[in-house]
């Protein structure tokens, strides 16, 4: 075979894309045309969620219907709490959310229907956030609390995993990473999303894949890595003594590099400024010098710069989610990206197969 090996399908152009345009020479990254940053300094997530799944920022209105179809729809289902107290807390939360998606998308009637892909896209939104708050809530041995309609998508996020809606710096912070999260072109969780619907299977089907390609370390579950690696190191005066050992190890260090960025993450500043108002608001200045003392030291030694989930992860820990929590609050988010991906697939679809260069032992015989 004389075709060109891209193995991991590096610098790959799958297919057009109208949803976001990530460009590594100007560092930035376009939702529908718009800087992310400054989406994520003047707009609600509900807002980029409409953006993304529609072209255009809503109106009033279009954004009144949006929240309205959605905030019905925040309680979690008794099936899909009963699945969810079927999966054992020993079992990684990554695994409970994409459990109660494959349950919510079973009893979904309109489960094939395509036509309602966005009707669906608007209520795995909405029901996803319950079952993650839920989900801790469970493991801290604490009672569910139930979702409020009077509140946006944010706040009650927040009240369902601790019984109250923090200050506005939290809030913001909190709604600031979800809109980084909420979308990144062909990465592996949204390309595993399309793969899924390019064989026409159901957009629950595409959601519970990208869930399981999010989950590996180096996607989604790097949030969660990285926290482990800020626990591990203790803190700012051991992170360069940690770093030498750990790059003799040829260990790869969480929350650093990126497949397509490789100048630094246009997202990185945006995160970064909220867990600085983060860091003052919970005067935890060891948090930020241990940020710091890794980040220079990856850099002095490596030339490789953080990741959104660098300075996301402790984000979320001085918020005061469990490490363990923080991959599915990216799903939470992503959620809005890989259906509209689902969507834009759907409309003008190619089955998704590659081939592969075959390296086993030649034509054999079974004995006669
Ligand atoms: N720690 C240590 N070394 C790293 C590294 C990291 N986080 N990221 C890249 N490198 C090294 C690679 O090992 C490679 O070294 P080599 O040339 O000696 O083999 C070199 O830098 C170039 O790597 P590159 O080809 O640019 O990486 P990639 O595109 O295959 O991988 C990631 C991208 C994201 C998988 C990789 O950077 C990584 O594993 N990061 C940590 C996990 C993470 O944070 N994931 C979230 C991504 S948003």
């Amino acid at each position: 075979m004389s075709e060109e090996i891209r193995k991991g399908l590096v610098g790959v152009v799958a297919d057009t894309t109208a949803i976001s345009k990530v460009n590594p020479e100007t560092n930035s990254l376009l939702y529908r045309g718009y800087p992310v940053q400054e989406l994520a300094e003047h707009c609600t997530f509900e807002e980029v969620a409409y953006l993304l799944w529609h072209g255009e920022l809503p109106t009033q209105l279009e954004l009144t219907a949006m929240e309205g179809e959605g905030r019905a729809q925040r309680a979690m289902d008794d099936r899909v709490r009963a699945a969810v107290d079927l999966v054992p807390t020993t079992a990684h939360p990554m695994d409970v959310v994409r459990t109660a998606v494959s349950v919510i998308g079973a009893n979904d009637p309109r489960a094939e229907d395509r036509s309602s892909d966005y009707s669906k896209a608007v209520s795995l939104l909405s029901q996803i956030p319950a079952v993650i708050a839920y989900d801790q809530r469970r493991r801290r041995g604490q009672q569910l609390v139930p979702p409020r309609e009077d509140l946006g998508f944010v706040e009650n996020f927040l009240n369902m995993t601790f019984g109250e809606v923090p200050d506005d710096v939290v809030v913001d912070a909190f709604q600031v990473s979800l809109i980084l999260y909420a979308e990144h072109s062909f990465n592996a969780s949204t390309f595993t999303a399309r793969v899924i619907t390019s064989t026409l299977a159901d957009l629950y089907s595409a959601v519970v894949g990208a869930i399981g390609a999010l989950k590996g370390t180096l996607h989604g579950g790097a949030n969660e890595a990285v926290m482990h690696v800020f626990d591990e190191i203790g803190e700012a005066s051991r992170a360069e003594e940690w770093l030498d050992a750990a790059l003799a190890e040829k260990r790869k260090i969480m929350g650093f590099g990126h497949r397509v960025y490789k100048k630094g993450d246009s997202r990185v500043p945006t995160m970064k400024a909220a867990l600085d108002r983060l860091v003052e608001h919970y005067d935890r200045p060891d948090v930020l010098a241990l940020y710091d003392a890794l980040e220079h030291a990856m850099v002095a030694r490596k030339d490789i710069r953080p990741n959104l989930d660098y300075p996301s992860g402790p984000a979320y820990h001085l918020m005061g989610f469990d490490t363990p929590t923080f991959t599915p609050l990216f799903v939470a988010a992503r959620v809005v990206g890989w259906t509209a991906h689902v969507m834009e697939q759907a409309a003008d679809n190619a089955l998704i197969r590659p081939l592969s260069d075959y390296s086993g032992p030649d034509e054999r015989h079974l004995p006669a």
